[in-house]
């Protein structure tokens, strides 16, 4: 239809390229997250020629962004697809999830990325592929690894006993090759994920050796004091304090790993078991929204600070997989539905209004809580508006939860997929004394310029080398957040 624009439309031509959406209308929601999705598919490059399938540019100095959030990416693509029934990105999520399985081991531990190579960034990768198997996504062809069978390799690796010390007690380290800067450090993140995999194996697989682990894994991280019994969820401490030197700054993903894990222990539990996890996630659910809902429109508290922003690139993508995850939970326990759901929408409202900015009118901004665009785009706030879109669309009643083996689900698994936990080729034995190990070869990598020019290849150069305590990309969030 070619319509002719009126005076009027023309004096409000900027307000028009603005992204419009009725919250009321899943029609209006999908045609907005349509747009949305697009522009966010905008920054991924890795189907050109002579770029790396399935990453984000980066990582850096080479483009912005680190490997894991290619991961988060294809979990919201996945999400966008089932909530939308828009397939138009299928072809290049499915490649990207494959493509870095990091074949032939498939555990989601490609050589290319080990110099960041976290718990946490490998867990990412494996929810989004838990993702696809409980979402229904379209399975690979026979000859690829599958969805579940990548999720339990990435949950086998992370569950074997090189992967547990006793330091702290028990626990994931946040990095994964001990030459890592952040080896020495064990974090919500990383214990979040382990616990949300296993949580949702379990219900997937029906089997327990999942769940197990991911009660056993809640304990610890209640015990060591990275969750408090008002459910702040802080952010990790060191080994060498054995853990009692907390940093308390609290981001949602955090809070929201565990919720969604959580919901997932309900929903696969019954009487009194089920009746305690009941009692965990109305606190936890209570608590993540006055924290990070406490105006309405989501606010990453930590690093979204009045007066400026310190929150570093990883950190810009958090709010969408907050709302995701939230999302999640409504489905799995219902009894948080209302009060769940009620936050998402006021928050969406907000987010939707960030999206004005940019060449075409409607890149999305970092802060919801303004009414305006605020000209800080970037692929996390692009998928942060398209996860606070499709959120909205769970009531649908085409739409159905998770499902499990039994219910629906056809990705075939592998319980013994995963192999070896350590393929690293430089990491000594870790038997003869991980700590002092991590220690010495920190203090090498800080000791010069030799060391300054090696973290700029690992892909460091995010942080700036610490100058005291060895913290990773967490550290440089400034006192003066609220909650800590
Ligand atoms: C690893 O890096 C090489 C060289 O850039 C590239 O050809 C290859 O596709 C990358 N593999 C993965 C899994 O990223
Ligand atoms: C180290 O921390 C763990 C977990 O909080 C605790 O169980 C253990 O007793 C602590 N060890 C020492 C020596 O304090
Ligand atoms: C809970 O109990 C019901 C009734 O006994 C049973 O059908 C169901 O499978 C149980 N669910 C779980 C997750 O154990
Ligand atoms: C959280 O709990 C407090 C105290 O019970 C209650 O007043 C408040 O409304 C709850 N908030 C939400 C979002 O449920
Ligand atoms: C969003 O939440 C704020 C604070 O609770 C409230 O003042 C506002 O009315 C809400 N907006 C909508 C659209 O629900
Ligand atoms: C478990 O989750 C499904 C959605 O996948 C939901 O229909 C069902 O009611 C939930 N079960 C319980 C006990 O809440
Ligand atoms: C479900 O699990 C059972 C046993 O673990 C397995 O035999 C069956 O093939 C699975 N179903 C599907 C659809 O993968
Ligand atoms: C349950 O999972 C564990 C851990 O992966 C595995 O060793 C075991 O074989 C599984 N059991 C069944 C019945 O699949």
């Amino acid at each position: 239809m070619l319509r002719t624009a009126t005076p009027l439309l023309v004096l409000a031509g900027s307000a028009w390229a603005a992204l419009q959406v009725d919250l009321d209308s899943p029609s209006s929601i999908k045609t907005a997250a349509k747009l949305v999705a697009q522009d966010l598919m905008a920054y991924y490059k890795g189907n050109d020629p002579g770029q790396t399938p399935g990453i984000l540019p980066g990582p850096p100095p080479a483009g912005d962004y680190y490997w894991w959030e290619g991961g988060a990416l294809w979990g919201t693509m996945v999400d966008y697809w089932h909530y939308t029934g828009d397939a138009t990105f299928n072809d290049l999520t499915t490649e990207a999830l494959l493509f870095q399985a990091g074949a032939p081991q498939n555990a989601y531990m490609p050589r290319n990325w080990t110099a960041s190579l976290g718990n946490d960034d490998q867990g990412f990768w494996g929810m989004s592929a838990m993702l696809a198997a409980e979402m229904q996504y379209p399975n690979p062809p026979k000859d690829q690894p599958q969805w579940l069978e990548l999720a339990q390799a990435v949950f086998n690796t992370q569950a074997s006993p090189e992967r547990h010390d006793n330091e702290c007690g028990g626990g994931l380290r946040w990095q994964i090759p001990l030459a890592n800067i952040g080896y020495d450090y064990k974090n919500s993140i990383a214990n979040g994920i382990f616990f949300n995999l296993g949580a949702r194996l379990a219900r997937y697989t029906g089997n327990r050796t999942y769940s197990d682990w991911a009660d056993r894994t809640w304990d610890w991280v209640v015990g060591v004091g990275f969750m408090d019994e008002d459910m702040n969820v802080y952010d990790g401490a060191h080994v060498e304090d054995n853990c009692t030197d907390v940093f308390k700054a609290q981001f949602s993903y955090n809070a929201a790993v565990f919720m969604q894990g959580a919901a997932f222990r309900y929903n696969n539990t019954n009487g009194t078991e089920q009746a305690r996890w009941k009692d965990r996630l109305t606190r936890l659910v209570n608590r993540t929204i006055e924290i990070f809902f406490e105006n309405g429109p989501m606010v990453e508290v930590s690093c979204e600070l009045p007066d400026r922003i310190t929150c570093k690139t990883d950190m810009l993508s958090f709010k969408g997989y907050a709302h995701r995850w939230m999302a999640n939970t409504a489905q799995l326990a219902p009894f948080t539905h209302d009060v769940i759901m009620a936050a998402l929408r006021n928050s969406t409202a907000a987010a939707v209004k960030s999206c004005s900015g940019g060449a075409n009118g409607r890149a999305c901004g970092f802060r919801w809580d303004t009414g305006t665009y605020d000209g800080l785009t970037g692929a996390g706030q692009e998928m942060s508006a398209l996860a606070a879109l499709t959120s909205l669309l769970v009531d649908q009643k085409s739409i159905s939860g998770p499902v499990t083996n039994s219910t629906g689900g056809t990705s075939v698994g592998n319980p013994e997929a995963g192999g070896d936990p350590n393929p690293f080729p430089s990491a000594p034995p870790v038997t003869m004394g991980d700590r002092v190990g991590a220690g010495i070869l920190t203090a090498l990598m800080l000791s010069g310029l030799v060391a300054t020019m090696l973290w700029m290849s690992m892909g460091w150069s995010e942080v700036e080398p610490p100058p005291v305590k060895r913290r990773g990309r967490m550290v440089l969030v400034e006192t003066g957040g609220k909650f800590w």
